[in-house]
């Protein structure tokens, strides 16, 4: 068994309270409330504990980690930590004053999360009328203060069509690189797959333009693609491989594989309430469950692909075929392909479009 290397990066969920309600949110469908989330100096703790442990970038995420009153403070107490920070984020919630107050705080990274390229299907979208406005002011400040900026598009059956937007808009903002990042159907998603499943045709489309693109502004700006796997024959590298290389921290300090990881029922995720980052890093049951390749059945166990993908992602296996130890059926040799791609093929011709939008937390049962 290959030693378990230290993670690189961590994604710091500071809350999952956000003005925005997308109707395809990563956060689990039971929210963390705001009287569970960790206070400024147990992440204080944590992010010395994440740089000591081997991590070099923090994401700093939600929910919108903007409405959190203490992000100059977090942003403070991780650059001490000697943790490289990006803050990822609607925009909403943020002010000229408050991104100086971070730029001085030693932000290093700004990433701007886009619904739409214009105000129409960007608010709808995000359920936030105004959004779009107040998004694009803020990119301005970005811009004026001079944080290298990535934009982050997740992008749909309903706003594929805007995708050449949304290239031209991060090449006039100046951003260094762009996410272009079909919506991953685990949660909030799943809920809307008939209203937000790209076609085929779609999913073809946006992979040429994504190519001429890259060859056109290679060395200017960095395109980012998550295709719609759904309509692949090998599914990704989830995570970079479960416990390889990054963790997730919820708002109430549960550690997580993943985002989605709370959707697999069985696992038990342990907290920086009660043990150290590295301990649940090396030792805990849920990163070791699915970590290297010991755990995996056939055909992923005997494939030549299995340290490529790592069997692709253990949400969706748990989510399409109910089992979270089976291959990902968006991979071709998968006994659940065909029903998979089938099934996309008719969540993409559905006629529907009324989206299903996430809840607040306090709305979702808290935990
Ligand atoms: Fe990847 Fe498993 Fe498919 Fe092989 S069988 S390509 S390891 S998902
Ligand atoms: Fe959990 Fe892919 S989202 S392993």
């Amino acid at each position: 068994m290959t030693a378990v290397k230290p993670p690189i990066a961590m994604l710091a969920e500071l809350t999952h309270r956000c003005p925005l309600s997308c109707p395809y949110c990563s956060n689990p469908v039971q929210m963390a409330v705001r009287e569970n989330e960790l206070d400024t100096q147990v992440w204080t703790r944590v992010f010395r504990e994440a740089a000591d442990l081997g991590v070099l970038q923090l994401h700093l995420s939600g929910g919108e980690p903007a409405s959190r009153p203490d992000l100059v403070e977090l942003v403070d107490a991780a650059r001490d930590a000697g943790l490289y920070t990006n803050l990822i984020t609607s925009g909403i919630g943020l002010t000229k004053k408050r991104l100086d107050a971070l730029d001085a705080a030693g932000l290093d990274h700004v990433q701007l999360s886009l619904q739409g390229t214009n105000a129409a299907m960007a608010d709808r979208i995000g359920g936030y009328r105004g959004g779009y406005d107040r998004k694009m002011l803020v990119a301005e400040w970005v811009g004026e203060i001079g944080f290298p900026l990535t934009l982050n598009f997740v992008v749909h059956r309903q706003n594929l069509a805007q995708l050449p937007q949304a290239l031209a808009m991060a090449e006039k903002m100046g951003a260094r690189r762009i996410e272009i990042a079909t919506v991953q159907f685990h949660g909030w998603a799943l809920k809307n797959r008939d209203a937000l499943m790209p076609t085929r045709e779609q999913a073809k489309h946006a992979g040429r333009i994504v190519a001429e693109v890259r060859e056109r502004l290679k060395g200017r700006l960095v395109v980012d693609y998550v295709p719609a796997d759904y309509h692949e024959d090998f599914p990704k590298r989830c995570m970079g491989g479960w416990g390889t290389s990054g963790l997730n921290i919820g708002p109430d300090g549960q550690v997580l594989p993943c985002h989605a990881a709370q959707s697999i029922p069985h696992l038990k995720f342990e907290s920086v309430k009660a043990r150290s980052l590295a301990k649940i890093w090396y030792e805990s049951e849920a990163f070791n469950m699915y970590r290297g390749t010991g755990w995996m059945q056939e055909p992923c166990k005997s494939c030549d692909r299995k340290t490529i993908d790592f069997g692709g992602c253990r949400c969706q296996a748990l989510a399409i075929v109910g089992d979270a130890a089976a291959t990902d059926p968006v991979c071709s040799k998968s006994p659940h392909h065909s029903a998979l791609q089938l099934q996309a093929d008719a969540h993409a011709s559905s006629e529907g479009s009324a989206l299903i939008y996430r809840l607040p937390p306090e709305k979702t049962v808290a935990h």
